[in-house]
């Protein structure tokens, strides 16, 4: 297909949740740009940045939106939400509280957005396994559970963070 003419391109959008210093900015900056920040900041309202990634011989572009998980510093929930694709949930793994608002931000997720957004839940910070708090197996059985797919990240040493962006978007393709 395609003869002639102009290449298609496609523009995903991407929206990354989950409470405060779970890692969404380091997933982030990680993916779209190979960085790791050891002192990140609180992130204040919406960033975004945009990946171009080939799939099947297409171009395909993700706007990635990430957010603060703090609520009093976040933009307006339903704008964050607009138009989103795909959604990474992520928690740490080394906090039990994080892995736990995973079913606050599922909701959330599920008013503002339908049900036909590809999800994934993310285990963040798997480089720290010998202070983990969240087993592998609860991980899997509440993606199980609730549709998503799975999982366990490293945005430090970058074990799997391209993999869990791309399962996303190559689902929505
Ligand atoms: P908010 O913007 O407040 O919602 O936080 P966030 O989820 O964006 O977290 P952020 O990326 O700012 O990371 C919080 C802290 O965790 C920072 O000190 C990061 O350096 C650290 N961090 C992020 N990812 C990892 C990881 O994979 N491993 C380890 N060891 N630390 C990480
Ligand atoms: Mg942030």
């Amino acid at each position: 297909e395609g003869g002639g003419g102009g290449a298609e391109s496609y523009l995903f959008k991407v929206v990354i949740i989950g409470d405060s210093a779970v890692g969404k900015s380091n997933l982030l900056s990680r993916y779209s740009r190979d960085e790791f920040n050891p002192n990140s900041r609180a992130t204040i309202g919406v960033e975004f940045q945009t990946q171009t990634l080939t799939i099947d011989g297409k171009e395909v572009k993700a706007q990635i939106w990430d957010t603060a998980g703090q609520e009093r510093f976040r933009a307006v929930t339903s704008a964050y939400y607009r138009g989103a694709v795909g959604a990474l949930l992520v928690y740490d793994i080394t906090r039990s509280a994080t892995f736990q608002s995973i079913d606050r931000w599922l909701q959330e997720l599920n008013t503002h957005s339908d049900t036909s957004v590809a999800r994934i839940l993310v285990g963040n910070k798997c480089d720290l396994g010998e202070i983990r708090a969240v087993s592998v197996e609860d991980g899997k059985n509440l993606a199980e559970s609730e549709g998503l797919f799975f999982m366990e990240t490293s945005a430090l040493d970058s074990t799997n963070v391209k993999t869990a962006f791309e399962i996303v978007i190559k689902e929505i393709y």
